[in-house]
C-alpha cells in the first residue's frame, strides 16, 4: 500500500508511452475539494506529466483547505506559515517516493494561494506555479531570489472574492523577487473558464519549448 507521507494524496506516474517528458504537476485543490478533484484538470493541461494530488488537511465546516482563514480572504497567517512548511516537507518526501523532478505547481483558489505561500516561503520547493485564481497569501519581510522561476497568474475580471487589483499585486510582488510572471485575464467570475485552460495549457507549452534557467535544486 503506498505510503501516505503526511498527507492524504493521489499520484499518477507520467503515461508509459509519453514521448517527451515534462515537468510533474503539484495539483492543489480548492476549498471543499480533495485529491481527485484536479486529476482532470491536470492531465488535460499537462497530457504527459505524472501528478501528484495532496488533499488539505484543515476543515472548515467539514471542507478541506490547505490552511485556516479567520473570514474570507482574511488569512490565519501563523497556521498558513506552519502548513506551508508542512506541505513543502510532502513534496520532498514524494520526490524521492517516486523519484520526481522538482514539481510545477496547478493550484485553484485556495490551493492557488498556498501555491503561491510555498514560492514566497520555501525558495527552491517549486520548479514553477500556475495559479487559478490566486491572492497575495503572505508578504514575506526577507525577499528571496525566484530567478527565472515561470508564473502563470490566471485572474478573473468578474471575481467577486479575488479583486483585479490583488492579482495585479500578487504579479508585481513575484516579479520584484525575479519570477517570470505572466497574467492570464479571463473576462469571468472566480469560476474557471475554457480560457484559463487553453491559456494554462498554451504557457506550460510555450515553456516546454523554451525551458528557463532554472536556479538549482536544493
Ligand atoms: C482562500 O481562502 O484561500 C481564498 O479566499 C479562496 C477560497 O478558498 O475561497
Amino acid at each position: 500500500m503506498a505510503r501516505d507521507l503526511g498527507f492524504i494524496h493521489r499520484f499518477v506516474p507520467a503515461p508509459r508511452d509519453a514521448e517527451r517528458s515534462a515537468p510533474p504537476l503539484l495539483l492543489l485543490h480548492g476549498t471543499g475539494g480533495n485529491e481527485s478533484d484536479l486529476l482532470g484538470l491536470g492531465r488535460e493541461i499537462a497530457p504527459v506529466s505524472a501528478l501528484l494530488s495532496p488533499r488539505g488537511k484543515v476543515l472548515e465546516n467539514g471542507m478541506p483547505r490547505f490552511f485556516r482563514r479567520l473570514a474570507e480572504g482574511v488569512f490565519d497567517l501563523e497556521d498558513l506559515v506552519l502548513r506551508t512548511h508542512e506541505l513543502a516537507a510532502f513534496i520532498r518526501a514524494a520526490r524521492e517516493e517516486h523519484g520526481l523532478e522538482r514539481l510545477m505547481a496547478l493550484g485553484f483558489s485556495n490551493g492557488a494561494n498556498i501555491a503561491a505561500s510555498l514560492l514566497l516561503l520555501e525558495p527552491g520547493t517549486l520548479a514553477g506555479a500556475i495559479l487559478l485564481r490566486p491572492m497575495v497569501p503572505i508578504e514575506p519581510d526577507a525577499p528571496h531570489d525566484l530567478a527565472g522561476t515561470p508564473v502563470l497568474i490566471a485572474a478573473g475580471r468578474q471575481d467577486p472574492i479575488v479583486p483585479p487589483g490583488e492579482s495585479e499585486r500578487l504579479a508585481e510582488l513575484l516579479r520584484r523577487w525575479g519570477a517570470d510572471v505572466s497574467v492570464h485575464w479571463s473576462p469571468g467570475g472566480h469560476g474557471l473558464g475554457e480560457d484559463d485552460i487553453e491559456a494554462a495549457r498554451e504557457w506550460l507549452t510555450r515553456g516546454l519549448a523554451s525551458p528557463p534557467d532554472l536556479p538549482s535544486s536544493p
